[in-house]
């Protein structure tokens, strides 16, 4: 049996309960619901409560998206887990999820995968190749995030932007072509991580010398913005480009969820109206690894994207890290 290519059978997604809108932010800080909604588009994120840890929000993901594909957990032979936020340092998260999802007995390997809000779609891109390579045969793919524990909420250049959440996936082998994950299409540049990061980390001495930083997100938003446009354009010109496809060919994009005025520059980009663009930033805020397949489990169920349509995810994220991925639905 020749695998030629790798498919998503499931997918499914979490929030947590809690409900933190711009207008209880503006009771705390110097903000308002006007500024935060007309810079970013975000009204609400939710905020993973206390003792639930990204672990936890991962797994009621990837039960959603088992239960989607029709699958059990024991049948999967890879977890991969795309985080930023991590229950610990060590061990990783997705061996955490393995044991929480009661999936220890065959022993599948199971790690992270850190590249920030592009995470899932790194994940993905390494989901296919390990398929399509014949490694691993039916592989879960996480974005698990509880991003509210990351940021400083006394910093409202950054904590409104920040929520909580899971999405997940279920990505198998399949003997037909063209259908399923069609391309991925990763990038990195290291040279602007001053623009977007933490301040003090486990290797400068943050856990063992209290002046070593706080170990919170830091970022230069306005220039984070800019490079965020000039990438995600550029990936998506890529994405067109190495699959010979015209704009008007892409069915839905599903992008990272960062700030409504990004996701509408490259929806122009594309040409696409935005009834063709899924959007949560407005009721999850930047949920980074999580965002994308959030977006995707809300227009999956809601029915908006169908068996056959052509899905154009994107991300960008700190490193910076970013990509896109084709896929067939
Ligand atoms: N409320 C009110 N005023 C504010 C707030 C706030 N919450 N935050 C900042 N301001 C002020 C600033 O102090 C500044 O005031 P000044 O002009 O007196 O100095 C003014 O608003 C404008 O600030 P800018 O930073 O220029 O605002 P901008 O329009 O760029 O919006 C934002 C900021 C929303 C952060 C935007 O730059 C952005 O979304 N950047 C990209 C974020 C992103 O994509 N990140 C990548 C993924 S995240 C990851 O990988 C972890």
């Amino acid at each position: 049996m020749t695998i030629r290519s790798a498919r998503i059978i499931g997918c499914g997604s979490y929030l947590p309960a809690t409900v933190l809108t711009n207008a209880e932010l503006a009771s705390r800080l110097d903000t308002t619901d006007e500024w935060i909604r007309s810079r970013t588009g975000i009204s609400e994120r939710r905020i993973a409560a206390a003792g639930e840890m990204t672990s936890d929000l991962a797994v009621a993901a990837a039960n959603k998206a088992l239960a989607h594909a029709g699958v059990g957990a024991d049948s999967l032979d890879f977890i991969l887990v795309a985080t930023t936020t991590p229950d610990l340092i060590f061990p990783a998260t997705a061996t955490i999820v393995q044991r929480k999802l009661g999936a220890t007995r065959l022993q599948m390997p199971a790690c992270d995968i850190q590249a920030v809000c592009a995470g899932f779609i790194y994940a993905l891109a390494m989901a296919d190749s390990l398929i399509r390579a014949g490694s691993a045969r039916r592989i879960l793919v996480i974005g698990a995030e509880t991003m509210s524990r990351l940021v400083d909420w006394q910093d409202r250049s950054i904590c409104i932007l920040f929520g909580d959440g899971a999405g997940a996936v279920v990505v198998e082998g399949s003997t037909e072509s063209g259908s399923g994950i069609l391309s991925t299409h990763l990038h990195a540049d290291g040279s602007y991580e001053q623009l977007l990061c933490t301040d003090g980390g486990i290797s400068q001495g943050l856990l063992v010398n209290p002046g070593a930083g706080s170990g919170l997100a830091r970022m230069r938003g306005n220039e984070v913005f800019k490079q965020a446009v000039m990438a995600l354009e550029g990936v998506v010109d890529e994405t067109l480009a190495a699959n010979g496809l015209e704009k008007s060919q892409i069915d839905w994009l599903v992008p990272h969820q960062a700030n409504i005025r990004i996701i509408h520059s490259t929806a122009k980009r594309l040409g696409m109206q935005m009834d063709r663009v899924v959007v949560t930033v407005d009721r999850h805020g930047n949920t980074s690894a999580a965002s994308v397949p959030l977006a995707l489990d809300e227009a999956v169920r809601d029915g908006r994207i169908q068996p056959g349509q052509l899905l154009l995810l994107e991300a960008f994220g700190g490193g910076f890290t970013w990509g896109s991925a084709l896929v067939r639905w």
